[in-house]
């Protein structure tokens, strides 16, 4: 084993995946592009690729397999975390790109692509084993999983294994979900089902489960008796980026709630599992969700908030709003922010408000979990400017923030003593920063969960019942916002933190957002 790769030693290099072939429907898409080829590259550069594993490329466009490995080669150029490009990891890495054009639906597509399969499987050793990665958009998920099984791809059968990779959205609401489910079943075990959803890849996310389960000082607090309040926030700065057609369909809630903002929901917030494998993991993530509060009928207007960017400023440059952008209708009644009050029906937690919210085109980047504990019982001293001008308010109450990008790490804001002859307090952080304390960048995202993909291991992706569950609190506040008019979805400015009922949402109580 080497030691010499942090990365290797923290995936556990005992577990070198079985060699495959790696199959991505949707090669000539974004993802492809942007994050599956260039996280393979970097698996590669971390020496934790099999020897022998090919990566097959599938998509309508007739492309060659030279012009398909050169495009590859300028995607990991533009968007690998590693720069520039190693020279001696892309020989080795180019060699196993290949590239099969044909059509999602027709049958005799299958055919080729089996036939290249087998023909790699004979020339490196594959024995068989397949991930499908569906990079490609959820009307042909079906339509691909058919057709693969009809042409016998799926079976595990002699040893070999067969993978399905499924990109988000799953479903677009609980009864949509459950008949994808469903259909899944039909040709494939749930093992053989990796749904992705890439926030459970990213280290900080899992450094949760390490702050919590890892710790014995932080545990005891975790719970109703201690924390006031929870806020998770997802802000980006970035618009719909030329994804206006596919952003109509989703919204921010489709988009970003459902999936990545519950997970950080779930991992905060679930009991410690008995071990950390995928389903006692899982089985604690579920009951989460199973424990939130439904929000229905009148509720859904109480307890929620949506909102859409108009025109505004980034950077200090104009940008439009988002019924200006490409491909969205110029009536668009599309939500681009959502924010909601979650309460868990559940002993450790109940009684403790969660406030979420997630936008795009907001103030700045920033993506973060703040644990708010309770203020201490008696106002024995106070905070302010020492000396005559201390202003006797309260205390602050501790905030342990945990960032998850950028700049990730974690806070704890606490009271301390202003230096001088006064008692006299004031807040101050103890930090933690990713990047000073293990040095450079970890791996990103999709490069954990490919990998996890290749071992076989779905701790990280989700379960069938986890998805059906998020719809099932998500499914009744579509619906009653569906029912509502047009004027009842604010239009916030480009470039601020959302409407300003996101902001009487968490004040009706008496709390505030974090400024961050
Ligand atoms: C994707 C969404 O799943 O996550 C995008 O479709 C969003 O709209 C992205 O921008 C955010 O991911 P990250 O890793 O940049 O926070």
């Amino acid at each position: 084993m080497t030691t010499d790769n942090p990365f290797r030693v923290g995936l556990e290099t005992e577990r070198i995946p079985d060699a495959c072939v790696f199959v991505i429907f949707g090669a000539s898409g974004d993802l492809t592009r942007r994050k599956l080829v260039p996280a393979l590259y970097n698996l590669a550069a971390s020496r934790l690729l099999p020897p022998g594993m090919s990566i097959v490329g599938f998509a309508l466009t007739e492309t060659t397999e030279e012009q398909f490995r050169q495009s590859m080669r300028d995607a990991v150029g533009q968007f690998s975390r590693r720069k520039p490009i190693d020279e001696a990891v892309w020989g080795d890495f180019v060699s196993r790109l290949h590239y099969v054009s044909g059509r999602f639906e027709e049958p005799a597509s299958y055919t080729r692509l089996r036939e290249k399969l087998e023909f790699l499987d004979k020339t490196n050793g594959t024995r068989g084993n397949r991930i499908y990665y569906l990079a490609i958009p959820p009307s042909v998920f079906r339509t691909v999983n058919d057709n693969l099984a009809a042409a016998g791809m799926v079976a595990e059968e002699g040893g070999r294994y067969a993978r399905v990779v499924i990109e988000k959205p799953f479903g677009r609401d609980l009864a949509s979900a459950e008949a994808l489910n469903t259909d899944l079943h039909k040709v494939l075990q749930e093992k053989q089902i990796f749904r992705i959803d890439h926030y459970l890849g990213k280290e900080t996310v899992q450094n949760i489960v390490a702050l919590r389960f890892g710790n014995a000082i932080f545990e005891p607090l975790w719970n109703r008796n201690h924390i006031d309040h929870v806020q998770i926030t997802a802000a980006e700065d970035i618009g719909v980026e030329g994804r206006g057609k596919f952003y109509e369909e989703a919204g921010a809630s489709r988009d970003i709630v459902q999936n990545h903002l519950l997970q950080l929901l779930m991992v905060t917030a679930m009991e410690p599992p008995v071990a950390f494998t995928a389903d006692e993991v899982r089985d604690e993530k579920v009951k989460v969700l199973r424990a939130l509060k439904p929000i229905r009928g009148d509720d859904v207007k109480r307890l929620t908030v949506r909102g859409q960017y108009g025109p505004g400023n980034f950077a200090g440059q104009p940008v439009p709003g988002y019924r200006q952008e490409p491909n969205v209708s110029e009536r668009s009644t599309v939500e681009t922010f959502v924010a909601m009050r979650l309460e868990m029906d559940n002993w450790r937690f109940a009684g403790v408000p969660i406030y979420v919210r997630a936008g795009k085109r907001l103030a700045k980047r920033c993506t973060e979990i703040s644990v708010h504990f309770k203020n201490v019982p008696h106002a024995l001293l106070t905070q302010g400017a020492p000396g005559p001008g201390a202003d006797g308010s309260r205390i602050e109450p501790d905030v342990l923030a945990i960032r998850i990008q950028p700049d990730e790490g974690i806070t704890l804001r606490f009271a301390a003593k202003v230096p001088g002859p006064s008692m006299v307090l004031r807040p101050v952080t103890m930090d933690f920063r990713y990047g000073s304390a293990f040095g450079g960048s970890g791996p990103e995202a999709y490069e954990r969960l490919i990998l996890d993909a290749l071992l076989g291991d779905p701790t990280l992706f989700a379960r069938a019942d986890e998805v059906t569950a998020a719809w099932r609190l998500m499914t009744p506040i579509l619906q009653e916002w569906e029912r509502e008019h047009l004027a009842d979805l604010p239009i916030y400015p480009a470039g601020t933190w959302g409407p300003p009922a996101a902001f009487e949402l968490i004040e009706r109580d008496g709390r505030a957002w974090r400024r961050l």
